[in-house]
């Protein structure tokens, strides 16, 4: 009988469908999911279910599994969810349910489900009860679909929705508005941006830890992370007495920044982990916060606002589609009234942009493309048609001045006919630093590090905004360690290149000229047979942050010196798939070895240089951490598991403990209940630091 009704209905459908593509109507998505179904994609439910759930009073919209084919995010209860349903489903449940669950869900022979659970998603509710647990009491229901559906609707009244698992934090965020944020120096206390402050300087000037009892610091509390991914490169923020976490499969957990007590967390599954194309794996960096929201991007390019209190989900917008090869694995910036984001995906011929939300409902308020449309500004910069796909990727997160209004973002390069003349196209805005309004998104200015980048340097690392003297006179100057082995000091009010001085060993240039543009050396250029050229493909720096302290003066880098072999390779474009054409690949006749260096930034002069462990394995895959300098006179960055503080005048190495695991993100510091700590993320936890308590 089923089978007859379920042919009955194919029949109808495939009539429906017929006459809606005949007529190019909304109904053409059924036809998709029929086509996905016939090809195998939907396994998880079932040919009857298929056909019941393509009719218009479905509880499931089956449309969304065209974009995404993760039933756990697709497959909501969307129809049966009234207070009258909820009704229902309560006399449902006591009926069929309560002898084992208890009267509400407090659980009894089952478990209580009156409890959060991140596994319990409406799609996991509906299999377990329809097919019920085997080798347990649990049975199978043999039910129709509202019954089910409205047990699913009371039981959500009884606990938090899964993507949403909340708790009131009970304690009190004031919220970090814009003026807290920018006003650093009286918020000491707090780490309200990824960079501890619009300039990008990750300096705090807390000073209870410093050189004389550095040594006596220890373990606090530790957040241990139930990630199976292993970059955990988590910047944490914290507000108030409370720390926000990101972890790589798309969690936020907000913690008690004493003692790391769990107060909320949010939890949005990775909703296609297949359909994803990563060039570097699932990673994210850390949230952004203003006034009483959190900002958390996520690996498919979306951008999620959290509430401060109780990590509920306000908005969640598109930024950029996934399958094109577009993801997010930086934190955001928050500024006066937007949010902004870059996206990544470089690799995969995205074209990339900047774009600003609004913080209250995530509509979209700007956009600056990194790649020039054919007739805009740049575009004569192009040889080639290829603008829609161009790259220039904008995958770490920027600095802001509000003075002036302007943010500072790197881009990644271009890259696109490697076997044209030197320098036959620039290709803006490739590896450059692009200025843009924050009010506007309008280009303000840009300093192309690297024209035609065929190395695959980029540009991406994080701006350093500091006012000095500089010639006799205070300048408003924008620091950029550069991948390609320059530190390059700018006017960040005009974009007027000042000074260029390598930090690292670099080949592919024979120095700048007055306006900062590279004489690039042919010798170095890749080549089809391949080509020794330093700095590596990793970079001479990448993406761990730098610091600059004013209490020194000196402006510190993560610096790699080794080579790479870069080779021309064939690629053709298909969307969504690396194209690269040129690779850097590990040299195995010279090492790399790695090192914080300290810069005099008025001349670029080395102050002083710790020597970190060699890369043993002379692998391309090299990773450090970031840097914090303190007030007390430190600067705290790690040694493969090692996390290290070294005296920030000298870097005499003054303190080190080996974590247990790799330490890849950067360090920040805060004060709560009176005391300093020092956090960062090791292995798959974060770890916090501080002085033992007086007895
Ligand atoms: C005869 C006892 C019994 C009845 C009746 C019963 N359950 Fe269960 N249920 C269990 C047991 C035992 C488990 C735990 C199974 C296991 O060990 O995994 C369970 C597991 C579950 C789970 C998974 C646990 C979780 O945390 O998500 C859900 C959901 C659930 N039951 C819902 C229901 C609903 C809804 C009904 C009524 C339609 C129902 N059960 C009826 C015994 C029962």
């Amino acid at each position: 009988m089923k089978r007859f009704a379920a042919f009955a209905l194919a029949f109808g459908l495939a009539a429906v469908i017929a006459v809606a593509t005949l007529a190019g109507d909304s109904l053409q998505w059924r036809a998709q999911v029929l086509a996905l179904k016939a090809r195998g994609e939907l396994e998880f439910i079932t040919w009857p279910e298929t056909f019941r759930w393509l009719l218009p009073d479905s509880p499931v919209y089956l449309s969304n599994l065209i974009t995404g084919r993760n039933p756990h995010v697709a497959l909501t209860n969307t129809r049966y969810v009234s207070a009258a349903d909820a009704q229902r489903g309560e006399q449902l449940f006591r009926q069929n349910c309560s002898s084992c669950h208890g009267g509400a869900g407090e659980g009894g022979n089952g478990p209580p489900l009156n409890v959060p659970s991140r596994f319990r998603s409406d799609w996991a509710l509906y299999r377990t009860i329809q097919q019920g647990v085997p080798g347990t009491s649990m049975p199978p229901h043999d039910m129709p679909d509202p019954a089910i559906w409205q047990i699913i609707t009371y039981l959500a009244t009884l606990a938090p929705a899964p993507e949403e698992i909340v708790a009131d934090a009970g304690i009190d965020i004031a919220g970090a508005g814009f003026d807290r944020i920018r006003s650093r120096d009286g918020e000491m206390q707090n780490w309200l941006s990824y960079s501890g402050g619009y300039a990008g300087q990750r300096f705090s000037s807390l000073d209870d830890i410093h050189a004389g009892n550095v040594r006596n610091i220890a373990l606090q509390w530790v957040y241990q992370s139930d990630t199976t991914y292993n970059k955990f490169q988590t910047n944490p923020l914290v507000v108030d007495g409370v720390m926000f976490v990101t972890e790589p499969q798309g969690r936020v957990v907000a913690l008690d920044a004493a003692n790391g007590k769990l107060l909320w967390e949010f939890e949005r599954p990775i909703p296609d982990r297949e359909g994803l194309v990563l060039c570097c794996g699932v990673a994210n960096r850390g949230v952004a916060v203003l006034d009483g929201r959190v900002f958390v991007t996520t690996i498919d390019a979306h951008l999620l606002a959290l509430d401060m209190r109780t990590g509920r989900l306000l908005w969640d917008t598109t930024v950029a589609d996934y399958r094109s090869g577009y993801s997010i694995t930086a934190a955001p910036l928050a500024i006066n009234g937007k949010v902004v984001t870059g996206v990544a995906g470089g690799e995969m011929a995205i074209r990339g942009f900047v774009a600003a939300f609004d913080p209250a409902n995530g509509e979209p308020l700007w956009r600056f493309d990194t790649v020039p449309e054919p007739g805009a500004p740049g575009s004569d910069t192009w040889g080639t048609a290829q603008w829609e796909i161009g790259g220039a990727a904008t995958w770490m997160t920027g600095s802001y001045d509000p003075e002036h209004d302007l943010i500072y973002w790197g881009t990644s390069h271009t890259l696109h006919d490697p076997d044209a003349e030197i320098g036959a196209h620039d290709e803006l805005f490739g590896s450059s630093i692009v200025a843009l309004r924050g009010t506007t998104g309008e280009l303000a200015w840009h300093f192309q590090a690297t024209p035609d980048d065929i190395h695959g340097f980029d540009a991406a690392q994080i701006p350093v905004l500091v006012d000095m003297e500089l010639n006799g006179a205070t300048r408003q100057l924008l620091f950029n360690g550069n991948r390609n082995g320059y530190l390059y000091v700018l006017d960040r009010v005009t974009g007027e290149f000042i000074a260029g001085q390598e930090f690292a060993r670099q080949s592919w240039s024979d120095g700048l000229d007055a306006a900062g543009r590279p004489q690039v050396v042919p010798a170095a250029r890749p080549s089809r047979n391949g080509t020794l050229a330093w700095p590596n493909s990793v970079g001479a720096t990448n993406w761990w942050p730098p610091t600059f302290s004013p209490a020194t003066g000196l402006l510190c880098l993560p610096v790699v010196d080794g080579p790479s072999m870069y080779y021309v390779q064939d690629v053709s474009y298909a969307r969504g798939k690396p194209y690269v054409a040129v690779v850097g690949r590990q040299s195995f006749n010279e090492a790399a070895s790695r090192s914080v260096r300290c810069l005099h930034p008025a001349d670029g002069s080395l102050a002083w240089e710790k020597p970190l462990t060699a890369d043993a394995g002379r692998s391309s895959a090299i990773t450090m951490s970031g840097l914090l300098s303190t007030g007390g006179g430190l600067l705290f960055t790690a040694d493969m598991n090692d996390f290290l503080a070294l005296d920030a005048g000298t870097g005499a190495e003054l303190w080190r403990l080996n974590t247990g695991g790799r330490v890849l993100a950067s360090p920040v510091s805060y004060r709560a209940n009176g005391k300093q700590f020092i956090a960062v993320a090791a292995g798959k936890a974060l770890l916090v630091f501080g002085l033992p308590d007086q007895p």
